[in-house]
């Protein structure tokens, strides 16, 4: 996966040039699952693994767009780009320059040529890092300054969401764009979704001899099922109960005698997860920045916990990869990501990994699983031009 490729597949596909090439990276989320769209926190990492766009802009309103993991050109007009339209993966793109275009910036059609290098249903964000690759080459094509900036990539990011919320109709919560516009090599991400504000919490792995070992489970997940709209509507029905605008404004400490007012206990135990995901990153934030990593993994474990069993996202492929991982020597380890399937990830000392990662592929050749695809990441930088 690299910029050569998507500039090969520009080529052959529309002939001529394209006037450059963006990248996006995917994404894994150290901790703050499902806190984004309760104005929460959370705590995600940019990963190695980049998704290339090669674009040029076009005279007229048309979008032309091909993928190397997809199959032929699809073209719709930016008059016609809507709710639903198009469908599948184009979403992505389409919606990315149509959501500006709305926000008041000019912007013209474009031919796009993509390279995905973020696994595709994985839980690593793979669609975000597509979005956010178009966003700075549109940006950049169309001279809307919005790259080179905080702020910009702020607006960027929105637009990002926006395509992805109503084009694409998968109804998720900002942390992937953000994760993809604004995470910096060596830090992990602390993003305030109430606020919008972010700060970067240095991740130096290295330095203490420690690994992040993704485990990509296979067992698929996808966003714009029920299930997860499911979990975002009991959210929104819990803080409508408790009468706050959002679940953040929930403290930790009178949580429980809050929770008994809610109707059910299935919404206790959903706003349970989210308030205390939301102090699980507050922790680990304090933890990285002593360099605490037993702290870090122990929160990891935590919050696999409150996933598993008050969120319950977690499936057999994710609960077996964090058990196994843990009882490898992993400081901690938890599912990453919407959940329903996709990728854990495990802390573990840098000689451990080997055999981590062997134990994981024992225990799900036991469970009669497919096979995990599993890799070690390091924070990474954000969505940029390459070419
Ligand atoms: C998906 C969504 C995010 C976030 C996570 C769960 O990755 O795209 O917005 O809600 O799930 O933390």
């Amino acid at each position: 996966m690299t910029a050569d490729t998507a500039v090969h597949l520009f080529e052959e596909t529309f002939g001529g040039r394209p006037s450059g090439v963006w990248s996006a990276p995917g994404r894994v989320n150290l901790i703050g699952e499902h806190t984004d769209y309760n104005a929460g926190l959370c705590l995600p990492i940019a990963l190695p693994h980049r998704t290339y766009a090669a674009l040029a802009p076009r005279e007229d309103r048309l979008l032309r767009v091909v993928s190397a993991q997809g199959d032929g050109v699809v073209e719709v007009s930016l008059d016609d780009v809507a709710a639903g339209r198009p469908a599948g993966w184009a979403a992505y793109v389409a919606g990315v320059p149509w959501s500006l275009e709305r926000a008041g910036r000019t912007v013209t059609g474009v031919d796009v040529a993509v390279d995905g290098g973020v696994p595709l249903g994985a839980g690593l964000s793979s669609s975000a890092a597509l979005e956010c690759a178009v966003a700075i080459a549109v940006s950049d094509l169309c001279g809307l300054d919005l790259s080179t900036s905080h702020e910009g990539r702020v607006t960027l990011a929105a637009a990002c969401v926006e395509a992805e919320n109503v084009v694409a109709q998968a109804p998720t919560g900002g942390m992937d764009q953000s994760a993809a516009l604004l995470a910096e090599q060596g830090h992990a991400l602390l993003l305030d979704c109430r606020d919008h504000t972010t700060r970067q919490v240095p991740f130096d792995l290295d330095g203490h001899d420690l690994a992040l070992l993704v485990v990509d489970t296979r067992a698929e997940h996808q966003l714009v099922d029920g299930q997860y709209a499911e979990r975002r509507a009991s959210c929104e029905r819990a803080a409508q109960e408790l009468g706050v605008a959002s679940l953040r404004e929930i403290a930790g400490d009178t949580l429980e005698d809050r929770l008994t007012t809610l109707s059910s206990d299935l919404l206790r135990r959903r706003a349970r997860h989210v308030v205390t995901e939301i102090a699980r990153v507050e922790a680990a934030c304090v933890a990285l920045e002593a360099e605490d990593y037993r702290t870090l993994g122990r929160l990891f474990l935590e919050s696999h916990a409150s996933m598993r069993d008050d969120f319950e996202i977690s499936v057999p492929e994710l609960d077996t990869a964090v058990s196994a991982a843990t009882a490898a020597g992993a400081l901690g380890a938890r599912m990453t990501g919407g959940g329903f399937g996709g990728s854990a990830i495990a802390l573990l000392p840098r000689d451990e990994v080997d055999g981590a990662r062997r134990a994981v592929e024992r225990a799900f050749a036991m469970h009669g699983f497919t096979g995990p695809e599993s890799f070690v990441v390091t924070a990474e930088g954000p969505a940029a031009r390459d070419l």
